[in-house]
């Protein structure tokens, strides 16, 4: 199979110094296509800016905005692949105008205006002769279970996971996660915690169900 996975977080623009982003390190995507990879699949991984070593066999573009990150995964989805996992952290919001110079301190900055980005996940475009099984997550400070069901739907995906982002131990920057499932026909699933790779491992497995059941 040829998966598809995005990480980490995309960096907006302010000036040529500053920009918005996230704490998203990039180590839950880099685990789901280390762990596609050992388990025989191709994986091309579409990576906002981190720090981690990408897995040995995986073709790495790397991105830094929204808009990038959206053009390279529509472009490589339609060059074809079995399953997207859209991992990343993407910026919902960017400035609406960048400085083409740095914003000095004395010029003072009351507020800054922003737009929304292109949503990746619920615009993203599988070729029409191709099923793709797509995967979105859902990162949660609250109502998480009524927050991805709507994901879920919205991005109409076939399976999203969900992260409660509050805890410092587990979700964004950590080494390890815990996560919910929720599928498109209903079924729900609990993944306790445990290392980013372990729940890789076992995300793929599932990924995998999904596909002999299409
Ligand atoms: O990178 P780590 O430090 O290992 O942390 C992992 C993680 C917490 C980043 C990861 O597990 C995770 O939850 N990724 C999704 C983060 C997120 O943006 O969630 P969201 O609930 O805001 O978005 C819902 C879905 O829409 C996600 O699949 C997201 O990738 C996608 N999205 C969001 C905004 C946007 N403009 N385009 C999108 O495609």
């Amino acid at each position: 199979m040829r998966f598809l996975i995005t990480a980490g977080p995309t960096r907006e623009a302010i000036d040529p110094v500053r920009y918005i982003s996230n704490r998203s390190s990039g180590k839950m995507g880099y685990a789901l296509a280390e762990a596609a990879l050992e388990a025989g699949h191709a994986v091309v991984l579409i990576s906002g800016p981190v720090c981690v070593a990408a897995p040995a066999g995986a073709e790495i573009e790397r991105v830094t905005t929204a808009e990038e990150m959206a053009d390279a995964v529509q472009r490589r989805m339609d060059t074809g692949c079995d399953v997207f996992v859209m991992c990343a952290a993407v910026a919902d919001f960017r400035p609406r105008a960048v400085s083409a110079r740095k914003i000095r301190k004395s010029d003072g900055l009351a507020s800054i205006e922003l737009e929304p980005t292109r949503d990746i996940l619920a615009t993203v475009r599988p070729p029409k002769n191709r099923r793709v099984i797509i995967v979105g997550f859902a990162a949660e400070s609250d109502e998480l279970e009524m927050n991805a069901q709507k994901k879920l739907r919205e991005k109409r995906c076939d399976v999203i996971c969900a992260n409660d982002i509050t805890r410092m131990d587990t979700g964004f920057d950590a080494d390890e996660n815990e996560l919910n499932l929720y599928f498109r026909d209903g079924k729900k699933a609990r993944l306790p915690r445990d290392t980013k790779l372990n729940l890789a491992r076992e995300l793929i497995k599932i990924f995998m169900m999904i596909a002999e059941n299409h």
